[in-house]
């Protein structure tokens, strides 16, 4: 079993998520890329540990992470059963299901039968009693949303999950109508996942996250470094061990466009005069609002996750400054 540093949650900073009783840290881990059964187990053994180490105690997966789809999961519940055992009442785990998992018609969408179905194969997998949140992924505009909220009700009464949460649903009408829905039937929902970051700032545009804050939702970002394009990681080319070089990676190469890299390298400059590291500001950018309780980081290196740790507690920026990244945004 892995031996914590009994220092852990001295350096982290915990924000509460919405109106609720739990906090999470500002820094999050997220297990989509690096951690699946193409990648080596030691290596994600070691990053969750050394994030657990550093008092994140958040770990975000989703039943298709991998690949393949779900050795994420079993990977997680691997390390889980080898080092952290004596540690779950210490972590918040979440999973989500609704984007394609299998073959056949029940392993898509938003119907009771696969998200449900999903929780207990995602459960297994990790060889968790239950999961701290459960999200549903994406909206299914196919399926009554009343059907899908319902489903995640029944996943919290049913004590395989402790929280409800929403991923993906950007248009602030129909995420306050699920908010609605969940209200209703006595499980507010705890949390919203929308990607947010300096190259995608929908949510801050189209009033999704004035209304998380007004109806006491939290937020977690995912993809804040938008896949390490604001990070250091493509300043001088493609490096053969990054997400951009990966075939089986999100991030594809085109995106690294002249003008991208232009932005990047403009925005590297004002992190440098603030004395952070390019992906330390872009964390640092996307906490700067109350109403983001965490980051939701991915890595495949443990010098990145020290490196996400040390965007907390930087001095927040001068109207100069976010006038200066807007500039380079614009
Ligand atoms: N709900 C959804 O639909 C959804 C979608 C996407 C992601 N997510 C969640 O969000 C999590 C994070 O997503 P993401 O991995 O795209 O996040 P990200 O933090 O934007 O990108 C992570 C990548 O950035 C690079 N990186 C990280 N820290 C760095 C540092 N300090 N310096 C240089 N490079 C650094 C690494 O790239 P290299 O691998 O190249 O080293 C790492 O894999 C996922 O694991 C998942 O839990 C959810």
């Amino acid at each position: 079993m892995h031996n914590a540093n009994t220092s852990r949650y001295e350096n982290m900073a915990y924000r509460r998520c919405g109106c609720s009783g739990v906090q999470l840290p500002g820094v999050s881990l997220g297990l989509w890329h690096n951690f699946g059964g193409v990648d080596t187990r030691e290596s994600a053994r070691e990053m969750i540990l050394r994030a657990f180490d550093l008092g994140i105690t958040h770990f975000d997966l989703a039943n298709n992470y991998g690949p393949p789809p779900g050795s994420a999961e079993e990977n997680f519940g691997s390390i889980m059963r080898s080092d952290l055992r004596p540690y779950r009442d210490e972590l918040i785990i979440s999973s989500k299901a609704g984007y394609r998992m299998w073959s056949g018609p029940y392993q898509d969408g938003g119907s009771r039968k696969y998200p449900l179905s999903s929780l207990d194969a995602s459960l297994s997998r990790m060889g968790l009693e239950y999961v701290d949140i459960f999200y549903h992924h994406r909206p299914d505009p196919d399926t009554p949303l009343e059907e899908t909220m319902g489903a995640l009700d029944s996943a919290v009464r049913q004590g395989k999950a402790l929280y409800a949460g929403i991923s993906n649903y950007y248009d602030p009408t129909l995420a306050a109508r699920a908010i609605e829905i969940l209200r209703s039937l006595g499980t507010p929902l705890l949390i919203h996942q929308p990607s947010y970051n300096m190259f995608r700032r929908e949510i801050e545009e189209n009033g999704l996250l004035p209304l998380l804050e007004k109806e006491g939702v939290g937020c977690i970002s995912f993809s804040p470094l938008a896949q390490g394009m604001l990070t250091d990681r493509y300043l001088n080319g493609i490096p053969d061990d990054s997400r951009a070089a990966k075939s089986h990676g999100f991030l594809k190469a085109d995106r690294l466009t002249e003008d991208r890299l232009a932005q990047i390298r403009r925005l590297n400059e004002i992190a440098s005069r603030r004395g952070q590291s390019l992906a330390q500001m872009a964390l640092s950018w996307v906490l700067r609002h109350d109403a983001v309780t965490s980051v939701l980081i991915g890595a495949s290196k443990v010098s990145q996750i020290e490196d996400a740790v040390g965007a907390l507690g930087a001095p927040d920026f001068s109207a100069e400054e976010l006038r200066a990244i807007d500039e380079v945004l614009a």
